[in-house]
């Protein structure tokens, strides 16, 4: 792809909707934009809960229903590589998150994936009890630590602490320090390489959250040494609804540890069908049962995707994404009673902006029947995600308007802006 001069613009008081679309002209990003199916006239801000659908899904997931499966049957289990295809997407991830092949499998969901690691964390640390994580992530993470520790009964406990009294709860006594490094609801990114450090240095193991990383900013698993991660397909992946989900072992790890879930795929010898269980040695002892080709194979065309744009210009958009944000909110929605939840300094957040606001749920209907897609968490968080593949600048100026213009004549009013919705 052509290297287009990038213009900088550091004054956030003087933004006008013409300096936006020069912004998107000298988008080096730009044209991955194409590759994405994004209904006419709306604007996409929800990458961060589930990622818009890339073109040619459609015709991979009718391709693997009509030819693989309807024609070719049990034989694609071999001819068209679907024994091997949780397995060589994992590889795929890998590249995303500074793993090295054979190190992340995609299989099964994020919670499930995590249950797995922290009995294996805990495995390895047979004599300590404590289980350091964030109270306020992401409940299946907390829910899954606590269901665990209650079947497995042995006495350990869960120090639930946040952000900045983290690296301080990290003692002697913790067996494992399970953390998200994008908050969900803030954006706040954790430092990943000081935190493994850390848990490194008093004997703990380390597992990572990378739902909201994965495909959003550039991750160094490996490079921070890190033991364990997880991270779903169906956010900046754009793996589709409820895409596999990807879990990561260092190799120093694999046919080390435990797996609770012992089903025959992470046998080390799946088709000699023994009656007694033996462990894979590697990667594949994280696998459970037969995963979904479909979702596996649609999965890969967001992978696919991502794999060819330079994270580092990811992230270098992500964070202009997100300052510009938040700038013409300071200047627009000034007044309204919008507070920044999310970081200012863009080092210290991932790729999404949160606004605080009392009635942000009605507001959020509001911008969603204007065709400017975010979504609420409550009590009062409005997020607005932004995916550096398919987000324009054009779409920040536009939100932002539509966001005052709703302020401005009080549309969030409308009653039918207060109905509950089963989703937020
Ligand atoms: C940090 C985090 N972990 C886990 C999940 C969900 O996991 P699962 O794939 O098990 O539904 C989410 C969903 O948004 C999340 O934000």
């Amino acid at each position: 792809m052509p290297a287009k001069p990038q213009k900088k613009v550091n004054n956030m008081t003087d933004l006008t909707r013409d300096l936006f679309l020069e912004l998107d002209r000298t988008d080096v990003l730009a044209p991955f934009r194409d590759e994405f199916h994004l209904p006419d006239g709306m604007i996409y801000l929800d990458g961060n809960s589930l990622g818009v659908m890339p073109k040619v899904a459609s015709a991979r997931a009718q391709d693997v229903v009509a030819r693989e499966w309807g024609q070719d049957l049990i034989t694609s289990w071999n001819k068209n590589g679907w024994f091997h295809l949780a397995e060589k997407i994992g590889d795929k991830i890998a590249g995303l998150i500074g793993a090295a092949p054979g190190e992340v499998m995609a299989c099964d969901a994020t919670g499930i994936n995590l249950y797995k690691l922290l009995f294996m964390a805990l495995d390895l640390r047979p004599d300590r009890k404590i289980i350091v994580m964030e109270g306020s992530n992401f409940p299946t993470d907390n829910y899954m630590a606590q269901g665990l520790i209650q079947q497995l009964d042995r006495g350990h406990e869960i120090y639930f602490v946040e952000q900045e009294a983290i690296l301080a709860a990290i003692t002697e006594e913790v067996a494992v320090v399970c953390l998200t490094q994008v908050h969900y609801k803030t954006g706040h990114l954790h430092d990943m390489a000081a935190i493994t450090e850390k848990a490194h240095q008093v004997g703990a193991l380390i597992i990572w959250d990378l739902c909201h990383s994965a495909g959003a900013l550039p991750v160094d698993l490996n490079g921070c040494h890190a033991d364990f991660a997880v991270g779903c397909g169906y956010k900046y992946l754009n793996g589709g609804p409820g895409a596999p989900a990807f879990i990561f072992v260092a190799k120093c790890h694999q046919g080390k540890a435990r797996q609770p879930l012992t089903g025959w795929w992470s046998h080390a010898a799946p088709f000699a069908f023994e009656q007694d269980y033996r462990p894979a040695d590697n990667i594949w002892q994280t696998l459970t049962g037969t995963q979904s080709i479909l979702a596996l194979s649609v999965l890969e065309c967001g992978i696919d995707i991502t794999l060819r744009a330079d994270m580092a210009k990811v992230r270098d958009k992500s964070k202009a994404l997100c300052d510009y944000f938040i700038g013409l909110t300071d200047q627009h929605c000034d007044g309204f009673g919008f507070s920044l939840a999310s970081p200012r300094d863009g080092d210290g957040r991932g790729s999404q902006i949160s606004l605080n606001h009392p009635k942000g749920f009605a507001i959020m209907q509001a911008l969603i029947a204007e065709n400017v897609i975010g979504d609420f968490r409550a009590p009062d968080i409005m997020r607005f995600g932004f995916t550096p593949l398919y987000t324009r600048y054009i779409d920040i100026w536009d939100a932002v308007m539509c966001l005052k213009n709703i302020m401005e004549k009080e549309l969030w009013l409308n009653p039918e802006y207060d109905q509950p919705t089963a989703v937020t």
